[in-house]
């Protein structure tokens, strides 16, 4: 059913067989696959799995299971299309070494489980029931530092053209506003595959609602007045492209497009149209939680909403590129972007990592990051590495263990292995190559690269192709940046790292507690959990108050990228084995905020924080340390059970204040006053016995809808300690998810029951229908998505 003219573009991700297992029969035409499972991508195969200490990932890696899986689909092509058009297929990320075979006959390989990629698979075609196969293998392993997730985990699309049409990735739309904001001029350059004497190419302009404004056959457009691409407004333009062979039309192509103008200042930092600003970045890893490495829009968007709440206002794809749908939410939610290439260049982390493919591929991987990625307006730097181990001369990397390669990173390198005076070395040579390639693709945007060796000797600083100095950590450094790289911009690609459990809070709360104390010496606590007063980091890392006191306070410093927004799967640094997923997210990995989100949202945005915490359910008689984040206020008095603990103000150096009191139960209240006038107030009660279940919705979206679940008191007050297991039945809805943010839970993700953590989980469903929540001793609940 594949149309005979112009470009058709199909969803191809319904219907696929799978299974995990291995034989090279699998790619056969003829194969059997009626006893295998049947399924749609995008999909994981690791999320369904049990954390075994025994899986080969380890806990850095997630400890979930790898292996080799095939997909299989069939499906139909009509003969009448057949050597009129071309047929191409487009996976968006496989992870990993994926080989893709049409009806027994190979059309292509890739090892990077990251990059997007497509075959011409015409010439394998029939008329008639054809069979795609593809060979997932992510059996070596450890091959991450963080959770990959195994299987074609993106979209997959089934593009039919003319012979005659745009390239892949073949438009480079790049659109400048006047200096006086009046006019913009959009340049396009087009590509075309088997273009004749007679193809020509024209262009349109489209606003947002599809209106014409422009025509040209030539490569620019001119438009008045343009609308700017800003954070609050981000107005995206379309580019359509037309391809004619003589009068017929060919191929249409659109590129969505925005105009804006952004400069990165040595000395005043960031600026977007103009306009200063920092950049209030945090890093995110690909897995999307209890979902795993599998692209759920709806997932991914629940993600930004979230973080632009907070403040956030830009996204570090660490460290891969990413689900080109994330760059399409980030252009028309308003956030920005630093698009990221590898993690590690010919110098491997772990054991069977990119390294080994890296000379063969990493033009290739580079070149389609950078070409697929540049019209999207809410890029704003391309990073070229993190922490690459070429940043040294020598580095121990081939002897590294999983857990050494991500301490030793930040543990220092002695001098001797920095680039001499003079020196041009081969590491150096080789960040020139990569920023080179980079600009050839795309000379709008500056490259930067990860680093965590501030020195200027570092390689890649010395290669002179760094245009933003970025490092990661090393706050205390800051001050000498301007010596170090005189003339050069700033930002921290990466920072803060603290260790935060939700809910789980270590007093006395102003000691910091360094775990590990030193990368080299294990850290080791019963709890295996971290402390969610902002009190809590790695040695190499600091809390979020000081990093971002350090941003706030030096105007040249750009911004930052916090290290994470949300927690994410493997990594979970400073434990390890039963802790499998990262202690690092100011949000938990079920997506329940932690404290520190309210830090940020207090300085981060104008809306009114008044962030109470911890919880009143202590022993009579305890000293508790109570915290308080707000803004637009002078002042918060503390009550307890209506007796005054005091007055806090901030000083310009502070962003919480606190109180050292005695616990008793009954109500503390935090009341905050601007000019004298109560603007705010928030009262914790001590919760009784857990008695009901509340379900609320967290966020509800296109296919998927997330449900947080509440054990409360009967009341209705949060039981802040409440460790109950909840079963969810549905006659409608699928459960495609269950987490509670606890990085220790050995409960799987793909299950219809979830132990409250802390007092709450969730629960993601598809579907419409009524969702019942049960547990033993507490009345149940029910909740209607509609
Ligand atoms: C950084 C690294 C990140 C993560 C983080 C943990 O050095 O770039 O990927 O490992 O440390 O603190």
């Amino acid at each position: 059913m594949l149309a005979a003219e112009a470009r058709e573009v199909r969803n191809f991700d319904n219907d696929w067989l799978f299974i995990l297992a291995d034989s090279a029969q699998m790619r056969e035409t003829g194969y059997n696959d009626s006893h295998w499972r049947a399924l749609n991508l995008p999909h994981d195969w690791a999320i369904e799995g049990d954390f075994l200490a025994s899986n080969p990932s380890g806990a850095g890696g997630g400890a979930l299971p790898g292996g080799i899986g095939w997909y299989r689909k069939h499906f139909q092509v009509d003969g009448a299309t057949l050597g009129k058009n071309l047929t191409i297929i487009e996976f968006d990320g496989v992870y990993m070494n994926s080989t893709v075979y049409v009806n027994g006959q190979a059309a292509g390989s890739r090892p990077y489980g990251y990059s997007s990629f497509q075959y011409d698979i015409t010439p394998y075609l029939v008329a008639g029931e054809n069979v795609i196969a593809v060979k997932v293998d992510n059996s070596d392993q450890p091959n991450s530092r963080w959770y990959s997730g195994c299987g074609i985990y993106r979209h997959v699309r089934l593009t039919t053209v003319h012979p005659t049409h745009v390239a892949q990735w073949g438009t480079y739309v790049v659109a400048t506003p006047s200096a006086n904001g009046r006019k913009a001029t959009f340049t396009v350059n087009v590509e075309l595959e088997n273009a004749t004497k007679s193809t020509r190419v024209r262009n349109i302009l489209l606003d947002a609602s599809g209106r014409q404004l422009a025509t040209s056959y030539s490569s620019t457009l001119q438009l008045s007045n343009p609308r700017l691409w800003t954070l609050e407004s981000p107005y995206l333009y379309t580019i359509r492209t037309e391809v004619y062979n003589g009068k017929q039309l060919v191929d249409t192509y659109e590129t969505k497009t925005g105009v804006r103008t952004f400069r990165f200042d040595p000395e005043k930092g960031f600026s977007l149209n103009g306009k200063s600003m920092k950049i209030n970045g945090v890093c995110e890893h690909h897995d999307l939680g209890c979902l795993g490495a599998a692209f759920y829009d709806d997932a991914m968007r629940r993600k930004l909403v979230k973080l632009k709440a907070m403040g956030v206002n830009a996204i570090r794809c660490s460290h891969n590129p990413p689900a080109p749908q994330l760059l399409e939410m980030c252009d028309t939610m308003g956030l920005l972007v630093m698009d990221e290439a590898f993690d590690m260049w010919r110098r491997k982390k772990t054991q069977n990592d990119y390294a080994r493919f890296f000379d063969q591929w990493h033009e290739k991987d580079l070149t389609d990051l950078v070409r697929r990625d540049r019209n999207h307006p809410s890029i704003i730097m391309w990073s070229i590495g993190n922490e690459v181990l070429e940043q040294w001369s020598s580095a121990e990397a081939d002897t590294l263990t999983l857990e050494q390669a991500n301490l030793i990173l930040n543990a220092g390198h002695d001098a001797s292995t920095l680039a001499k005076e003079g020196e041009l070395s081969v590491n150096s040579l080789l960040t020139r190559h990569l920023a080179e390639l980079a600009k050839k693709f795309d000379n709008t945007r500056p490259v930067t690269a990860g680093c965590n060796e501030p020195n200027p000797a570092n390689h890649l600083f010395k290669s002179g192709a760094i245009d933003v100095i970025g490092f990661n950590y090393h706050h205390q450094w800051v001050k000498d940046v301007p010596k170090n790289f005189p003339g050069k911009p700033f930002l921290f690609s990466e920072s803060v790292s603290a260790l935060q459990t939700r809910g789980f809070y270590m007093m006395p709360s102003d000691s910091v507690y360094v775990a590990p104390k030193e990368w080299w010496l294990p850290y080791t606590d019963p709890t295996y959990m971290c402390s969610a007063y902002d009190n809590m980091h790695a040695s190499w890392s600091s809390t979020h108050e000081e990093t971002w006191d350090v941003v706030k306070h030096n105007p040249f410093v750009a911004g930052q990228f916090i290290w994470t927004g949300f927690d994410y799967i493997g990594e979970p640094t400073p434990y390890s084995f039963p802790a499998r997923s990262s202690y690092f997210g100011i949000i938990d990995l079920a997506g329940f905020p932690k404290d520190s989100y309210y830090m940020y949202q207090s300085e981060w945005t104008p809306d009114p924080v008044l962030h109470l915490f911890p919880h009143w359910n202590w022993l009579p008689g305890q000293t508790i340390d109570m915290w308080c984040y707000y803004n637009n206020a002078d002042e918060v008095e503390l009550f307890i059970n209506g007796r005054s603990q005091g007055i806090r103000k901030k000083t310009p150096h502070q962003y919480h204040v606190s109180w050292r009191v005695v616990f008793e139960p009954g109500e503390v209240k935090a009341v905050a006053r601007r000019n004298g006038q109560t603007v705010g107030e928030q009262v914790i009660a001590t919760a009784g016995a857990p008695s009901r279940i509340r379900l609320t919705t967290d966020y509800s979206g296109k296919d998927l809808t997330f449900i947080a679940v509440e054990i409360t008191d009967d009341e209705g007050r949060l039981c802040p300690l409440a460790e109950n297991q909840v079963f969810f039945t549905s006659p409608e809805l699928q459960i495609v998810g269950v987490d509670n943010g606890c990085q220790t839970s050995m409960e799987r993700f793909k299950d219809n029951k979830r132990k409250a953590f802390f007092g709450k989980c969730l629960v993601v469903v598809k579907g419409k229908g009524t969702l019942t929540a049960r547990a033993v001793g507490l009345q149940q609940a029910a909740i209607n998505v509609e």
